[in-house]
């Protein structure tokens, strides 16, 4: 092959890569479609070819490596670069002013905003990159140290094998960033499983957490491939955390990284409002496309919940339940 040649193979390599990342990102992120899924199949399988061609040009972060690997004899340990934590339970709006009350003590020169999401009845797990490429995905485990599970993520389209690029999003690329989120299967693809297994007189599964969670720990990643599940980001870590100074700027980064965030979250500036947003929720969250477990509200400025977590024991989340 000529050098010219290889060097424009090399260039649409390059390009086919970058579309199909598009692709990915509009449709994951923004829900929206930028071509038919034939046109990004032909596409994908252009790319698959030259790769074929040209091994050394192939990249782990290429979308074709999306495919599953062999079998792991078993899952290795990781530990977590800083702990997944849980949550302290609020039932009412008493509750939810004397826990505002408590943390207010500890930083009384602070005017405390909130953010909340919808909590997601799934499987949490934490993506680490490295200079942009997906170098491990880690279960919650115990909190301080998981399993690795990054072949079973790596098949799923709504995580990245690579950061998605934007002019904003460039600073959070260089060096490790981490992805925290929950992984979740829709109400309604869990029906349509269910319904074949029916047919195929297999025993039912029993509920969409379960099964997310017996999937994502399956040694064969074959397995994984037919399940549709979702990863759903909450929270973005860097070493510099004054990078990421509310929660409210971690979900907007999360978006321009390429990650699904739940639109519905949403910066609140008091218990009143926290409490109306929960209201809000009762009955709406029955038409979300998962299974909910109330609302998880954390103080959105960063450097204040920082400052609240070293503090003895104080709660700094709550997870409300409606
Ligand atoms: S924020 C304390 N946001 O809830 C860490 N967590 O008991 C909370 N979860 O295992 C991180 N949806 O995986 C956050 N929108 C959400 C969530 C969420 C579900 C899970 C999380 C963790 C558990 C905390």
């Amino acid at each position: 092959m000529k050098k010219l040649a290889k060097k424009a193979v090399a260039e649409r390599i390059v390009k086919l890569r970058n579309v199909i990342n598009d692709y990915r990102y509009e449709y994951h992120v923004n829900n929206r479609s930028i071509m038919s899924e034939a046109a990004a199949d032909g596409l994908k399988h252009e790319l698959v070819e030259l790769e074929a061609q040209f091994p050394e040009f192939i990249t782990i972060d290429s979308p074709t490596q999306r495919v599953a690997g062999e079998p792991l004899p078993q899952f290795i340990s990781v530990p977590h670069s800083r702990p997944m934590l849980s949550l302290n339970d609020v039932f009412d709006e008493q509750e939810l002013r004397a826990w505002e009350q408590r943390i207010q003590k500890l930083v009384p020169n602070e005017k405390l905003t909130y953010f909340a999401d919808i909590k997601m009845d799934g499987l949490a797990c934490a993506l680490v990159y490295e200079n942009g490429v997906l170098a491990r995905a880690i279960t919650r485990g115990n909190g301080t140290v998981g399993e690795d599970v990054t072949q079973n993520l790596r098949t799923l389209e709504s995580v990245p094998l690579r950061l998605h690029h934007t002019k904003a999003s460039l600073p959070f690329i260089a060096g490790i960033t981490e992805v925290r989120g929950e992984i979740v299967m829709h109400k309604k693809d869990f029906a349509k499983l269910n319904e074949t297994r029916q047919k195929q007189g297999l025993p039912l599964f029993a509920n969409p957490r379960n099964l997310a969670a017996g999937t994502i720990r399956q040694l064969d990643p074959k397995l994984v491939v037919g399940r549709p599940l979702n990863f759903r980001s909450y929270d973005l870590l860097r070493e510099r955390s004054a990078d990421i100074p509310t929660n409210e700027f971690a979900y907007a980064m999360l978006r321009e990284l390429g990650f699904l965030v739940n639109k519905q979250a949403k910066a609140l500036n008091s218990t009143t409002a926290v409490m109306k947003f929960a209201k809000s929720w009762e009955e709406k969250r029955h038409g979300l496309p998962f299974n909910t477990d109330g609302l998880v509200i954390k103080v959105n400025n960063r450097r204040i919940f920082a400052e609240l977590g070293v503090v003895g024991k104080a709660p700094r989340l709550s997870l409300i339940h409606i």
